[in-house]
């Protein structure tokens, strides 16, 4: 942790500063390549579209989502996932241990754009492979998604939402400093009425909360 600041150049060639937890590096395309202390955090593969596949199809990481993907369900969202950096310049990450896993899962920037109070929102998400889960990846790789969303792409808010019950994504959102207020509640539209998955909790951070670590 704790970088020197520095001046760099991103994936487009505009001028950028590094620091805290992080250093960019530049690599083609237009998803910019980020590192942390142990992270990648890469444009995607095509040999991660099996691994990929294998957690879509995991029941312990659906657990809160609408349900297990099939090998086709998953490529299709890698397309969609691809697709979102061209349309947005921002996006979901595959995301590496160097000389530990090379594809763990994603984590990055997407927009919500569903029918709610608080939307159109950029959302920061997260979906590892079970066994990457409890050694802080998704911490670590959130941590430098928000400070990409905030530093470079310029954002003013950040929010992140999940199924009430999804503890371990609602812990994940404390750690970073994010914040829930109870009012903000919502049924998620595109989840099936009557489902236990419909209550979502909205977490949110700030970019003057975020630059003071008040969050
Ligand atoms: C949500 C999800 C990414 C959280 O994974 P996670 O491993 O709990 O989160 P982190 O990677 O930040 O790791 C934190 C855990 O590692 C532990 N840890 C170990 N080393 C650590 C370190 N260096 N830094 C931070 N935490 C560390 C923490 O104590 C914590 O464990 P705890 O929750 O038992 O206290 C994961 O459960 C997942 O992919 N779920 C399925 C998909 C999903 O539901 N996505 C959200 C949909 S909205």
């Amino acid at each position: 942790m704790g970088g020197t600041r520095e001046r760099s150049r991103d994936g487009w060639g505009r001028s950028i500063e590094t620091g805290r937890h992080v250093s960019r590096g530049t690599v083609a395309g237009v998803v910019p390549e980020v590192r942390t202390e142990r992270l990648r955090l890469r444009r995607w593969r095509p040999e991660d579209r099996e691994p990929f596949a294998q957690l879509n199809a995991d029941p312990r990481v659906v657990e809160y989502l609408p349900g297990a993907l099939s090998r086709a369900e998953s490529d299709a969202l890698v397309a969609r996932i691809e697709a979102g950096w061209y349309e947005y310049g921002y996006g979901l990450w595959a995301v590496e241990v160097p000389g530990v896993a090379p594809f763990v899962g994603f984590v990055g920037l997407s927009t919500a754009n569903f029918d709610a109070r608080f939307t159109p929102a950029v959302e920061v998400g997260w979906r590892l492979a079970a066994p990457a889960w409890g050694s802080g990846y998704a911490t670590e790789a959130g941590r430098a998604a928000l400070a990409y969303g905030f530093d470079d792409v310029g954002l003013n808010e950040i929010v992140s939402f999940t199924a009430q019950g999804n503890t371990r994504s609602r812990r994940l959102m404390e750690r970073l400093g994010m914040r829930r207020d109870p009012a903000d509640d919502f049924d998620h539209p595109r989840v099936a009425e009557g489902s236990h998955l419909r209550r979502h909790v909205l977490y949110r951070l700030d970019r003057d909360a975020w630059s003071t670590g008040t969050g």
